[in-house]
C-alpha cells in the first residue's frame, strides 16, 4: 500500500522487516531495510526507481492499486542495482514501450543485469523531465556509490531523491526522521556509511559541495532505503560532511581473535595499558570471531586507533582476522593509526602479518607489534601494558 508524502508525491516502496543480510553475507542488516520506490502524479505521471525482485509481484500488485501502469509516462532509475531494479523485468512485461530515465552507466548496468532492449533515455546533470507544473532535474552522483548513480530534485515539491546516499537499512513503519528513535537511526546511518560509502569519501564532499551550491531550496530528503529526512534535512547533509573527512572519535578499538586466550589476555593487557596512558579516550574490546563484522567495521569507522591481535596459526592468521583486515583495506579508511599484536606457540608469524595488513590497508603503525609466546603471564602482561601505553601516548606526539 502506498503512504502518501505530498499532494504529487506516493511512497509505493517495500518495508522488508525480515532482512539480515545484504550483498550476499557483505553486510549485516540486524533492522530490515526498505526498497523506497516513489510515483510523480503531475501532468505526467511518472515511477521513480522499483523494489528488489523477490517483492516484484507485491509490488505490481500495489503499485497497481495506486495508478494504472499503462498510464505511467516514464521510469527513472537512479542505480541499477538490483535492490532497486529487480522488479523492472515484471514491470516491463507490462509496459515495454515506457521510456527509462537513467545515466549513460545506468543503461550498461541494467542491461548487464536484465539482458533488455529497454526504452533508455541516457541522462546527464542538469537534464530535466518537464512533468507539468514541477520538473525533475537529474544530477549524475558517479561513485555514491556505483558509476551509474545519479540523483534527482523535484521542483515544486522541493525533493531531493538521494538514492542510497543519505540511507539507512532501517525497516519502519513511520516514514519520517522525526517519528523514530534517534539512536536507532543514525546508528543505522552510520553503520551504512561506514561500511558502503567511506571509499568514497572525496566524492561525496564534492557532491554535497556540488548540490548545496545549486541553492536548492529543500524539504525533503528522499533516499532509497530506510526513513525520509523530513525534519531539518540539512542534518543528515551535515553528518555527512563530518562523516566524510576522514572521521574518528577519541576512541581505540581492539580487534582480536583468540584460540587458548593467550591473545585475549594480551588484548585486556594493552587495553589496560591504554587507559593508564589516557583515561579519556573510549576503549573498546571485540572478539572478531564473536562480532558482527559490520559492526565492527563501525566501530573501527569511529575510532582514531585500532589494534588488531590473532593467533599465530599454520604460520598465518585466523580467517575472522584474515576477513576484517580484507574489508578494512577495501573500505580505505584514512587518517588512523593502527597497531598488531599476538600470542604463539610456535612460529610467531601472526603480529608481523597483520603489521603488514594494516600498512597496506593505509594506515600509520607508530609502534612496533607486540607478541608473546604461549599465554602472556605476568612478563607479556606487562609488555602489553607497555605496547598499549605506547600507542596511546602516540596521539600526543
Ligand atoms: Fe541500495 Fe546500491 O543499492
Amino acid at each position: 500500500m502506498g503512504k502518501k508524502i505530498t499532494e504529487k508525491v506516493t511512497w509505493v516502496g517495500k518495508i522488508d522487516w525480515e532482512l539480515r543480510r545484504f550483498h550476499g553475507d557483505e553486510l549485516s542488516t540486524d533492522r530490515g531495510t526498505s526498497y523506497n520506490a516513489y510515483l510523480i502524479r503531475d501532468q505526467k505521471t511518472v515511477l521513480l526507481d522499483t523494489v528488489w525482485g523477490p517483492y516484484q509481484r507485491e509490488f505490481l500488485e500495489g503499485l497497481k492499486q495506486e495508478v494504472d501502469v499503462k498510464s505511467i509516462d516514464a521510469i527513472v532509475i537512479h542505480h541499477g542495482e538490483s535492490d532497486h531494479t529487480g522488479s523492472l523485468p515484471l514491470l516491463m512485461e507490462e509496459i515495454p514501450d515506457t521510456p527509462i530515465y537513467c545515466t549513460a552507466n545506468g543503461v550498461k548496468s541494467l542491461k548487464g543485469l536484465y539482458h533488455k532492449d529497454w526504452n533508455f533515455v541516457p541522462v546527464k546533470t542538469g537534464d530535466v523531465l518537464d512533468l507539468g507544473g514541477s520538473a525533475l532535474t537529474f544530477v549524475e552522483a558517479r561513485m555514491l556509490h556505483w558509476p551509474d548513480t545519479m540523483f534527482s530534485y523535484l521542483s515544486g515539491e522541493e525533493i531531493l531523491f538521494s538514492t542510497d546516499g543519505f540511507g539507512q537499512h532501517y525497516a519502519s513503519e513511520m516514514l519520517y526522521n522525526d517519528l523514530v528513535d534517534q539512536g536507532e537511526l543514525y546508528r543505522e546511518a552510520m553503520k551504512y556509511y561506514a561500511n558502503i560509502l567511506t571509499p568514497f569519501n572525496k566524492m561525496v564532499v564534492g557532491k554535497i559541495k556540488e548540490v548545496l551550491g545549486m541553492n536548492l531550496p529543500l524539504k525533503l530528503i528522499a533516499p532509497s532505503h530506510g526513513i525520509l529526512w523530513r525534519d531539518n534535512p540539512a542534518q543528515i547533509v551535515e553528518r555527512y560532511l563530518e562523516w566524510a573527512q576522514d572521521y574518528g572519535e577519541n576512541q581505540i578499538a581492539i580487534l582480536y581473535d583468540t584460540m587458548w586466550e593467550g591473545t585475549r589476555q594480551l588484548a585486556e593487557s594493552i587495553a589496560r595499558g591504554v587507559q593508564s596512558q589516557d583515561p579519556e579516550v573510549t576503549v573498546k574490546l571485540y572478539n572478531l570471531s564473536k562480532t558482527d563484522k559490520n559492526d565492527v567495521l563501525l566501530e573501527v569507522f569511529r575510532s582514531k586507533g585500532i589494534l588488531v591481535g590473532s593467533p599465530t596459526v599454520n604460520r598465518g592468521i585466523t580467517h575472522a582476522t584474515a576477513g576484517i583486515l580484507e574489508m578494512m583495506e577495501g573500505l580505505s579508511f584514512k587518517g588512523k593509526k593502527a597497531g598488531a599484536f599476538s600470542s604463539y606457540g610456535w612460529s610467531g608469524e601472526g603480529a608481523g602479518l597483520i603489521q603488514e595488513r594494516l600498512k597496506k590497508a593505509g594506515m600509520d603503525i607508530p609502534v612496533e607489534f607486540v607478541r608473546s609466546s604461549w599465554n602472556p603471564g605476568e612478563e607479556g602482561a606487562v609488555q602489553g601494558q607497555e605496547f598499549g601505553k605506547a600507542f596511546a601516548q602516540s596521539f600526543h606526539e
